[in-house]
């Protein structure tokens, strides 16, 4: 432990070469997510889609990853139990901020907007394209609540592939999806002696401004 700070120091990482100019960025804030989306695709990153979603109850923030499953009228979803301390929170305080970093082209873009629930429609669709298994745990979990063991879980599960036997499971009312409205995008491209480039979408009547930070 002791040694904790020099092998941090060890892990010391420079970034590439790659750059973010002004001229190269969409006008449109989803497009230049969608552009890195599909690099962080192509590059075969791990989950490209799992995002950081900081909520808070205007008391206390808090953040947890999840993964958002698709973009629909250039907003962003995931999919939660409705019940959940998130979902609770988002219900109390629509303002909610993301992140994603995708490590391996040095890439951060972070956002903050607002939060509701999507429509049955967007749930129903997402919920019946789930494997067997991932729809009877939505069933079967109460998301966050404290149990005593796994089994609490894994039977309910037992007990609800058993009542869905040959037949299709639908979607609990409990368990859907949030679209996040984005107001505000960050895009970090890490570069060579911390000299990253960073641009800022804010959204006004028209359009977006786009501007450039230091980093
Ligand atoms: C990579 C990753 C992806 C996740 N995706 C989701 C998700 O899409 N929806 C979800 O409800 N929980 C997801 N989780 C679990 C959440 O991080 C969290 O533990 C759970 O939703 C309870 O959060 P809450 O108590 O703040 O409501 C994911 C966890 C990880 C590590």
């Amino acid at each position: 432990m002791d040694n904790l700070s020099e092998q941090i120091k060890s892990l010391r990482n420079e970034y590439s070469d790659l750059d973010l100019l002004l001229e190269d960025l969409s006008k449109n804030p989803i497009q230049q997510f969608r552009k890195w989306l599909d690099e962080a695709i192509e590059t075969k990153i791990y989950e490209p889609n799992a995002m950081v979603l900081a909520t808070s109850n205007n008391e206390m923030p808090r953040s947890r990853y999840v993964l958002f499953k698709n973009i629909i009228e250039d907003k962003i979803i995931f999919h939660t139990h409705y019940e959940s301390p998130k979902a609770l929170e988002i219900f109390s305080n629509p303002n909610v901020s993301g992140i994603f970093y995708w490590a391996e082209i040095h890439r951060q873009v972070r956002f903050q907007g607002i939060a509701k629930k999507a429509s049955s429609k967007i749930s129903d669709e997402y919920f019946a394209s789930r494997p067997r298994g991932g729809q009877l745990s939505a069933w079967a979990s109460y998301q966050s609540r404290l149990i005593s063991s796994r089994d609490d879980v894994t039977k309910k599960i037992d007990e609800l592939n058993e009542k869905y036997k040959n037949q299709e499971i639908p979607r609990p009312d409990f368990w859907g999806g949030f679209e996040i409205d984005i107001q505000y995008w960050e895009f970090w491209q890490g570069r060579r002696n911390r000299t990253h480039d960073r641009f800022c979408y804010t959204q006004n009547n028209s359009g977006w401004d786009i501007e450039r930070m230091s980093p």
